[in-house]
């Protein structure tokens, strides 16, 4: 199968009567359609996809686990696992940012082509891999969604430790958070040489690794994992652990997974919308671009837009389909996604609908 060229170039500008905000679609690539072609029964080479959070270290895990012969629902696990484990990263896993009482709470999702199966957790506390802990809700129970204390208890009797996921770097971005909040309480600033760089850029961050992939044989599994918005409500539950709406995966046709503001991509069912794109013959970034254009159409309520009706959040899309395709979309322009094929290990630009 020939790939499309990714160097970006001219865009093809579609018309649109979403919101009247002239949705531009813009996909790196080229300035036509490439003509669908029939889905190949599986690649010729492995494919990995991620958000941009999986380069490098994530997407090269997979696809090793992938050559070594691991099952593509282990691969992608193994995956995220490094991601979660990397306290630098403060959307996922240990060091995440935590809910408005300094609590981290963690939600993800695994979902396995072969076998249809997805396991899931929600809310999940003192536990910091929740991917390997869906992956057991998935091949352990009969069940698909466990949340809270109960998800908790699954994990301790499967042996996962219990520890503190709030690190001191997260714990003084939230203290500032609730510097801002008021000056009408006593939490005054924390001094300014004591803050982590950016932390300001944290607030309200729904940063997540979704990560996707094909194996030689065609299987697909997909996995998402989150530590989801910045200072939430204690017991929200963002589109990460919800299959449908953070991922979705259909061994006949593809993979897709999503991140940004959940609550958006949780009331449009994302991740279903863009598999049901492939089915229909779309390309992965013609359909993760309807599901973003579908989040468009669903969003009217005034404080969820800007002035220009386009609306004031972001979210992206990624997907693999069955025969190794792969492609990555946003709202708003300036993503990257990463992707691991026989070609090397990379980011690449998204597809998107409006220019920031
Ligand atoms: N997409 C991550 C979240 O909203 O929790």
């Amino acid at each position: 199968m020939r790939r499309r060229r990714l160097k970006r170039r001219s865009f093809l500008v579609r018309s649109s009567a979403v919101l009247g905000t002239g949705c531009l679609a813009t996909r790196p690539g080229g300035a036509t359609a490439p003509k669908e072609r029939p889905r190949a029964k599986h690649p010729p080479h492995p494919v990995v996809v991620a958000s941009a959070n999986g380069f490098p270290h994530c997407t090269a895990r997979v696809m090793e686990e992938l050559l070594g012969g691991s099952e593509v629902a282990d691969a992608v696990v193994a995956g995220v696992t490094l991601v979660e484990d990397d306290p630098s990263d403060h959307s996922v896993g240990l060091g995440g940012l935590p809910n408005e009482e300094g609590v981290v709470e963690l939600d993800a999702s695994v979902m396995d082509g072969a076998t249809g199966l997805a396991g899931a957790v929600a809310a999940l506390r003192g536990i910091k891999n929740p991917s390997q802990v869906a992956l057991r809700v998935m091949r352990y129970t009969d069940h698909a969604l466990l949340v809270g204390e109960g998800a908790r208890r699954f994990a301790r009797a499967h042996g996962f430790p219990e520890q503190e996921l709030l690190t001191d770097e997260a714990r003084k971005i939230w203290l500032y958070w609730k510097s801002t909040l008021s000056d009408q309480d006593d939490w005054l600033p924390p001094d300014p040489a004591e803050l982590p760089p950016r932390a300001k850029e944290m607030f309200g961050i729904t940063g997540t690794i979704n990560c996707d992939a094909v194996d030689g044989q065609g299987n697909l599994a997909g996995v998402t994992t989150t530590s989801g918005l910045a200072f939430k409500i204690p017991g929200r539950v963002g589109d990460s652990p919800l299959v449908g709406a953070g991922l979705f995966v259909d061994n006949e046709v593809g993979a897709a997974g999503s991140t940004g503001r959940g609550e958006a991509n949780i009331v449009t069912c994302g991740s279903a919308t863009v598999v049901e794109g492939l089915r229909q013959g779309k390309a992965p970034v013609d359909a993760c671009l309807m599901a973003c254009r579908r989040i468009v159409e669903a969003t009217r309520v005034a404080r969820l837009r800007r002035p220009d009706g386009r609306p004031d959040f972001d979210v992206k899309f990624y997907a693999v389909d069955k025969g190794g395709r792969f492609g990555g979309a946003a709202i708003w322009s300036g993503g990257r996604f990463a992707v691991h094929d026989g070609k090397g290990n990379r980011l690449e630009d998204m597809a998107y609908l409006f220019e920031s």
